[in-house]
């Protein structure tokens, strides 16, 4: 099974109060987005890794710098979807089999999870990452009142990685709305929705948070190994 990887990597990273976007802080001596291209890039059966960026000189800079021959830089922008599908769209003149989608502020990558949806991408077509939730998720009304409570036992988190059969994924992406591509977050929803596949879903690990805010910051560099070249 021939497997490629799409890192969306663009977008500014609103919820830091930095001037530069989080995926370019550096964590352990390196860039925050060069941990996990070098967890992939470490994996002997990732043929190729497309990472999207809207600055494109300053992702060109950094992954050349951490010399990642199977690393390539696009363009996205936009959304996190848009990013996505120039991704995909990328890959599409040599397609894989199974694209996996893992962000670029998710610093670890354990090899066990991502060959773990690997494998059920290539036999049920769609898989995820869940984690349980940690805490209960309600739904407010326009006014601010509580309108719905969700049993917290019956939900997941949604995480990455995420992985997919090529096409159904690349299918997704051609039949979904401009709407969806500006707004929605969850390409699981995308091929259920476009494709009509049910995603299997595996559990994660706690180490494959995403860094949001500072204090994950704070985090990712008291667990990430200091790199020394
Ligand atoms: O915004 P959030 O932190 O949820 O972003 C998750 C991932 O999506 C990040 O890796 C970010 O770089 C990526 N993204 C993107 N293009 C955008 C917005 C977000 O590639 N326009």
């Amino acid at each position: 099974c021939r497997v490629a990887a799409v890192v969306p990597a663009a977008g500014c990273g609103e919820r830091m109060a930095h001037s530069v976007p989080k995926q370019y802080l550096p964590v352990s001596g390196r860039p925050l987005v060069i941990h996990c291209l070098t967890a992939l890039q470490e994996v002997p059966w990732v043929a190729r890794v497309v990472v999207v960026a809207d600055d494109l000189a300053r992702m060109l800079g950094v992954v050349q710098q951490a010399r990642l021959s199977k690393v390539t830089v696009i363009q996205g922008g936009g959304s996190r979807h848009r990013s996505i599908c120039a991704g995909v769209e990328a890959l599409a003149e040599d397609p894989p089999d199974v694209v996996v989608v893992h962000d670029g502020v998710r610093p670890l990558l354990p090899l066990t999870i991502l060959t773990q949806v690997v494998v059920a991408a290539e036999r049920y077509g769609v898989a995820g990452t869940v984690r349980p939730l940690v805490s209960t998720v309600v739904k407010p009304d326009p006014k601010g009142f509580l309108e719905e409570s969700l049993t917290r036992t019956h939900y997941r988190n949604s995480e990455m990685p995420q992985a997919f059969r090529f096409d159904v994924l690349r299918e997704a992406y051609r039949r979904c709305s401009e709407d969806e591509l500006d707004h929605g977050t969850e390409c699981l929803a995308l091929a259920f929705h476009h494709a009509g596949i049910r995603a299997k879903l595996v559990p994660g690990t706690p180490h494959l948070w995403k860094v949001t805010e500072e204090r994950d910051l704070v985090v990712a560099r008291t667990l990430l190994p200091r790199h020394h070249r």
